[in-house]
C-alpha cells in the first residue's frame, strides 16, 4: 500500500466487512478486500418484507426494569430463532434499538457519538418529538411471524414498559404507499445499503451499528385525491403509474425527491428506508409509516429540514400539506453481537473496534477471553459467542 492511501474499514455485514482503500489525494476508493470481523450487525439491511410491526416503548423508572430489558437483549436472538425456525421462508427479523436516555439508563458509556433525543423541527409544517426508550422493528413475509415475535418480546418485558405506539404495517399493490405512489424505489440496495446505513470507522467503538429514525404520519386522503394527479407527480418527482422518475430539469425545487437529496462533496448521502403503510379504515386513519436507517442521523435531519422548512426556506415539501407528522424519534441500533454479550445487570458490554488496524477483532476477543477473573473481563457479558 502507498503511504498516501487511507484505510478504512467498515460496511459490516454478517461477520465480514470491507476493507477499504482509498488514495489520499482523490478520496476515491480504488480497492476493497473482505476481511472477517468479530462484531454482526443486526439486521438493518433486510430485504424489504410484506408485514412488520412498529413497537415503541418507554421503560418505567426503577432498577428492576432496567434489568429486565437487559435480560430481553441477551435473549432476542434465541426468541428470534425459535419464533423464526417454525416458518423459515418466512424471513422474520427484528431490530432493537434505543433512544438517548435509555441508553444511558442502560448501558451507560461509551455512547454513540451521534446519539441524542430526536428534534423537533418547526417550519411550515411541525416534525414533532414523542417518547421513546425502544423500539422494536419487526419485519416477515407474513404477519403472524411478527405478531408471535411481537408477543414473546412483551411477555418477557411487558411489566417493565410502557407500550407509547404499536403500528402493524403492510404492503400495498405495486410497493405502493396509501397516497398511491410507488415508495422504496430508489432505497439503495446491497453494498450501497451496508455504506449508507452501517457506522464504519468514524465510530469505531460502534462500527457494525447503525441509527434509525421513525415517523408515524397520518394521510388526509380525501385532499390528497382532490389534486389533479400531474400535481401529485410534481410533488413527489415520479410519475404515479409507470414510476419513473421526472427528468431533473422538469422536477419542481419543492419535489420530495429534489428535497431528499442530499449531498456532500459532490457525493449522494444515502439512507436505508422500509416504509409501510398502515390505517384503521373505520376510523379513517390512512397512514405511511417512515423508518430509515442511516450511519449517522445528520443526513436524516438535513432531509427533515429540507422537507419541513424548506430549501430554500419557505420551499418546502408538499407532500406535507397531506400528510401529518404525529410521531418521531431516534434510535442507536447496536451490533447483534452487542445485544447478545448484554446481562441484565452491569453496563455496556465492551465493544470491539474491527477498523483498528494494528489490533485485528480477532485479537480483541482473545483478549477479553483471557480476563484473569475468567469472566470475559468487561463486566457484563455473558461470556457467549454472538452466534450461540
Ligand atoms: C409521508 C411520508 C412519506 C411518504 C409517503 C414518502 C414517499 C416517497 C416516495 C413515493 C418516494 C419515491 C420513490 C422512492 O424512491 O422511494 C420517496 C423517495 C424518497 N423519500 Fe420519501 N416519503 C415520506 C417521507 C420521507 C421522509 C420523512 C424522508 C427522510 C427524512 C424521506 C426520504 C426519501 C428519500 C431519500 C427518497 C429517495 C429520493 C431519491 O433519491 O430519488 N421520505 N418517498
Amino acid at each position: 500500500m502507498r503511504s498516501d492511501q487511507a484505510v478504512g474499514c467498515c460496511e459490516l455485514i454478517a461477520g465480514l466487512f470491507w476493507n477499504v482503500i482509498k488514495p489520499r489525494h482523490t478520496g476515491k476508493i480504488i480497492r476493497k478486500e473482505w476481511k472477517v470481523s468479530s462484531v454482526i450487525p443486526q439486521p438493518v439491511v433486510a430485504k424489504l418484507t410484506r408485514a412488520a410491526i412498529f413497537l415503541v416503548v418507554t421503560v418505567k423508572p426503577g432498577d428492576q426494569h432496567e434489568d429486565t430489558i437487559r435480560a430481553l437483549c441477551g435473549d432476542l436472538s434465541s426468541l428470534l430463532r425459535a419464533v423464526g425456525f417454525r416458518d423459515l421462508e418466512g424471513r422474520l427479523s427484528c431490530i432493537m434499538g434505543f433512544g438517548s436516555d435509555a441508553w444511558d439508563r442502560l448501558f451507560g458509556k461509551p455512547r454513540p457519538i451521534g446519539l441524542h433525543p430526536f428534534r423537533e423541527i418547526k417550519g411550515q409544517h411541525h416534525a414533532v418529538s414523542t417518547p421513546g426508550d425502544i423500539l422494536f422493528h419487526i419485519r416477515a413475509m407474513h404477519m403472524d411471524l411478527c405478531f408471535e415475535l411481537a408477543t414473546h418480546i412483551m411477555s418477557r418485558i411487558g411489566d417493565a414498559v410502557t407500550t407509547v405506539d404499536e403500528v402493524h404495517g403492510f404492503k400495498y399493490f405495486d410497493e405502493r404507499d396509501l397516497l398511491g405512489f410507488v415508495d422504496g424505489t430508489e432505497n439503495p440496495v446491497d453494498e450501497a445499503a451496508i455504506d449508507a446505513a452501517i457506522i464504519g470507522d468514524e465510530d469505531p467503538d460502534f462500527a457494525g451499528s447503525s441509527y434509525v429514525i421513525t415517523q408515524k404520519y397520518l394521510h388526509d386522503l380525501k385532499g390528497w385525491n382532490a389534486v389533479p394527479v400531474e400535481q401529485q407527480e410534481n410533488i413527489i418527482g415520479r410519475a404515479k403509474l409507470s414510476d419513473i422518475e421526472q427528468a431533473d430539469a422538469a422536477k419542481a425545487t419543492y419535489a420530495h425527491n429534489v428535497l431528499t437529496n442530499i449531498e456532500e462533496n459532490g457525493e449522494q448521502l444515502q439512507i436505508v428506508r422500509d416504509n409501510m403503510p398502515f390505517g384503521d379504515v373505520g376510523k379513517g386513519e390512512f397512514g405511511t409509516y417512515f423508518i430509515g436507517y442511516a450511519r449517522s442521523p445528520d443526513r436524516i435531519e438535513k432531509m427533515l429540514v429540507n422537507m419541513f422548512v424548506g430549501l430554500p426556506p419557505g420551499n418546502y415539501d408538499r407532500l406535507l400539506d397531506f400528510s401529518k407528522a404525529v410521531t418521531g424519534t431516534l434510535f442507536f441500533v447496536p451490533t447483534a453481537t452487542f445485544l447478545d454479550n448484554v446481562s441484565a445487570e452491569g453496563a455496556a458490554p465492551q465493544l470491539s473496534s474491527p477498523s483498528a488496524d494494528d489490533q485485528s477483532a480477532a485479537d480483541v476477543s482473545e483478549s477479553q477471553r483471557l480476563a484473569p477473573d475468567g469472566s470475559l473481563g468487561i463486566g457484563s457479558l455473558k461470556g457467549e459467542s454472538a452466534n450461540e
